[in-house]
């Protein structure tokens, strides 16, 4: 039986996957994605979201598609790793994942793909009254050539919006890229720095998580002081304290007990860190954007 299924848990509480159901709506996730689809509901064209590594934005991506795949007016795509190494690789793709009508047999040269990419945009955005929507994860990973196709993609427009919505979600690294390309910088119409949570909002998302996995008992698995020990360890990093978390409900098993207290979390941590695998240097500067 797997070790959540003992503890009482339907699924795994504490998976590290970016599952929108165990997407807990913190103050600055909520800012992020409401502001985000009233930008795509106004079609402004472009979302920048930046977040320290392990701070929710795949997480947010996720929820972000499941909100708009409830919407028929939306035809969207998410590119997971945008290291494309040339034009023709980026635009080709986009070609293919937005399901775009092109002789497949040809070997198209740039300019065709490109008018080709017009046509559908023009197409669906005006004739058919949808709002076509492109999001990249990982977005710190475009390089110069595939920020000034997304640029170039960004002046399609009519008189009063965008043809193409982009929504961006990078590491810090995102913001020089962005800021060393001005007229790119320019067009960004939300931007966003997902900072870590605070005490009560670590605390909610852990009994979020456990409720949604399916935990019923009225005891407090994890107990205030534990609470306190993880925020500190984790400074509020989700995927740190998933991690930990994660750790803390194995040890509860291998050592035959019912509730998280601040004396296991202690234990965890001490070896943690002694054995050098603990990052010390979190990168995030509170409003660096
Ligand atoms: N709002 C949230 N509620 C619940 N869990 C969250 C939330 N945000 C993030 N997590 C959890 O934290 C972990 C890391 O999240 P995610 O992978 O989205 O971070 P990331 O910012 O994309 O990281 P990276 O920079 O490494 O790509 C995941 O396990 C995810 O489930
Ligand atoms: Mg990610």
């Amino acid at each position: 039986m797997s070790y959540f299924k003992v503890l009482g848990f339907d699924k795994e509480p504490f998976s590290t996957s970016p599952d929108p159901e165990f997407f807990y709506l913190s103050k600055e996730h909520e800012a992020a994605l409401t502001n985000i689809l009233i930008e795509l509901r106004l079609k402004r064209g472009l979302c920048v979201t930046l977040g320290d590594i392990g701070t929710g934005k795949t997480t947010l991506s996720r929820k972000l598609i499941q909100e708009l795949k409830e919407r028929d007016d939306f035809i969207f795509h998410i590119i997971l790793d945008p290291s494309f190494n040339n034009e023709q690789l980026f635009i080709t793709s986009l070609i293919r994942n937005f399901d775009i009508n092109i002789d497949s047999n040809a070997s198209h040269a740039i300019l065709d793909m490109r008018e080709a990419l017009e046509k559908f945009l023009f197409q669906k955005g005006v004739t058919e009254n949808k709002t076509v929507t492109l999001i990249i994860d990982e977005a710190q990973k475009l390089n110069e050539a595939s920020l000034e196709i997304l640029r170039v993609l960004l002046n399609y427009e009519t008189n009063k919006f965008k043809l193409l919505q982009l929504v961006l979600l990078g590491q810090l690294e995102l913001h020089s890229k962005i800021v060393n390309i001005p007229n790119f910088l320019d067009r960004v119409s939300f931007k966003y720095t997902l900072n870590p949570f605070d005490f009560n909002e670590t605390k909610e998302m852990i009994e979020f998580r456990i409720r949604q996995a399916g935990y019923k008992a009225n005891m407090q698995l994890f107990s205030e002081d534990a609470i306190e020990e993880i925020y500190q360890y984790s400074r509020g990093y989700p995927r740190k304290i998933i991690m930990i978390c994660h750790k803390a409900l194995k040890y509860l098993i291998l050592k035959n007990k019912f509730v998280v207290n601040g004396e296991l979390l202690k234990e965890i941590i001490g070896e943690e860190i002694k054995s050098g695998w603990h990052r010390k240097d979190l990168l995030l500067q509170k409003n660096s954007y």
